[in-house]
């Protein structure tokens, strides 16, 4: 499926400045995550997730060090990677939940997983693992953007060092999240937010 996503400036060239961006402020103020069970097909198409991931790697990063990378899963690949993980799931001392949890996997018909990869060197690794974070969230922006739904989620795998090993993650690597993007089939309703002034003070010297 063809996308409408602009290319991205060339590098040096001018991007947008001072322009008002009404579509982008309504989403943000209204947005929600779809939960796991209702994502469906169709998901991204090849096009289309080529522009999530070049949108997701716009992300703020100091350094530029590009201390992320994505792994794509989906079709049969990924029922086989449930598959490993519910066997997995198995000998773990919580087998009944992390067996459970897996529809959230199965379900929807693509995962991106998020890895921050920690680059050796002066920028800390918290500012590194901060903007793996803001690429799982620029990741689900992008997809609601589109028409998808979308989910960030851990669960146990994401930790597990035998689930780790199983998605080649590096010592040096940790998921950021798994982002689960489909079709939505159910509207998700407003969840309590926080309220900004408990949240915010203004600091006076
Ligand atoms: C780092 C991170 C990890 C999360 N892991 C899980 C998870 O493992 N399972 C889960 O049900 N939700 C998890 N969530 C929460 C979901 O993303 C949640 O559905 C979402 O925050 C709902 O809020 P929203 O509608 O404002 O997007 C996680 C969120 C974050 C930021």
């Amino acid at each position: 499926m063809p996308t409408n996503v602009p290319a991205a400036p060339e590098f040096g060239q001018p991007t947008p400045f001072g322009e008002i961006h009404p579509d982008t402020l309504a989403l943000l103020a209204k947005r929600r995550s779809s939960s796991p069970q209702h994502l469906a097909a169709p998901a991204p198409s090849a096009e289309q997730l080529n522009d999530l991931l070049r949108l997701a790697a716009r992300v703020p990063d100091h350094g530029k060090l590009f201390p992320w990378r994505f792994i794509v899963v989906q079709g049969e690949a990924k029922a086989a990677l449930a598959e490993r993980l519910e066997a997995l799931a198995k000998e773990r001392p919580d087998a009944d939940k992390a067996g459970s949890v897996l529809f959230k996997l199965k379900t929807p018909p693509l995962a991106v997983l998020v890895v921050s990869r920690v680059v050796e060197g002066h920028i800390p690794a918290w500012e590194q693992q901060l903007s793996a974070g803001a690429c799982c969230q620029t990741l689900v922006l992008a997809a609601t953007a589109m028409g998808y739904g979308a989910n960030w989620i851990t669960d146990w795998y994401s930790y597990d060092p035998r689930a780790t090993a199983l998605l080649g993650i590096a010592s040096n690597e940790q998921i950021a999240g798994v982002v689960l993007i489909g079709t939505p089939t159910e509207v998700p309703l407003e969840r309590v937010r926080p309220d900004i002034e408990a949240i915010t003070s203004v600091w006076k010297p």
